[in-house]
């Protein structure tokens, strides 16, 4: 397995800085806040970050009473993001493959995406929806956000894509809406974000 997945280079972006000028926030994401405040999760509930990138989503959820695994596929977002937490946090930090994911089936309560999915062809929506189906319990939530408008890569978060891949079998799809994305320096795109249910 390379830092990369289709073309996008990860470990590259990441040595160069990148995700500094682009998406990179010391905050977690306002809209995940938001879901985690109005649902509430039992505390020791089992949260995956699906492309967690430096963390700061993860360690959110921990600090709110997950016991968090943190997953991207970059060598350096990893380690950035271990570099980023305090020696006594009990997130698990993975170097893997959100499509081939070393986790246990039905082992996670919530899985967070922000804007990891986004960048997949859709031939990978499928074997992303497969892997996420295993890993959460039934009636799990896969909470996942992105950008709606074409950027880095050819992929976004389509509507229609979501209505076929999560619309039936392994989930349902409780909620879909647009909202404007923050990234680095408070930028704003628009963005796409979807509740979906484990069915
Ligand atoms: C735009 S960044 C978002 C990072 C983080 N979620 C955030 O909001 O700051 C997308 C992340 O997805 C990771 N990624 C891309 N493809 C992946 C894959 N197949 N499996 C796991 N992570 C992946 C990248 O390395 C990158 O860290």
């Amino acid at each position: 397995m390379s830092g990369g997945y289709g073309d996008i280079p990860w470990d590259d972006i990441y040595a160069a800085g990148e995700h500094r000028d682009n998406w990179d926030r010391a905050e977690p994401a306002p809209e995940l806040i938001e879901l985690i405040e109005a649902r509430g999760w039992p505390h020791g509930a089992r949260a995956l970050d699906l492309g967690c990138g430096t963390g700061s989503d993860a360690r959110y959820l921990a600090d709110n009473g997950f016991a968090v695994t943190g997953v991207d596929i970059s060598e350096r977002a990893i380690r950035e993001a271990v570099e980023r937490t305090s020696a006594d946090s009990s997130i698990e930090w993975v170097r893997a493959d959100a499509c081939d994911l070393p986790l246990d089936d039905a082992s996670q309560d919530l899985v967070v995406d922000g804007a990891c999915l986004h960048h997949f062809t859709r031939e990978q929506w499928d074997d992303y929806a497969r892997e996420v189906a295993r890993v959460l319990v039934p009636r799990g939530v896969l909470f996942v956000r992105g950008v709606s408008v074409k950027h880095r890569s050819d992929n976004v978060l389509r509507r229609e894509w979501i209505e076929r891949v999560f619309g039936s079998g392994d989930f349902r799809v409780e909620s879909m809406r647009d909202f404007t994305l923050i990234g680095a320096g408070d930028r704003e795109a628009p963005g796409l974000r979807a509740i979906l249910v484990r069915t």
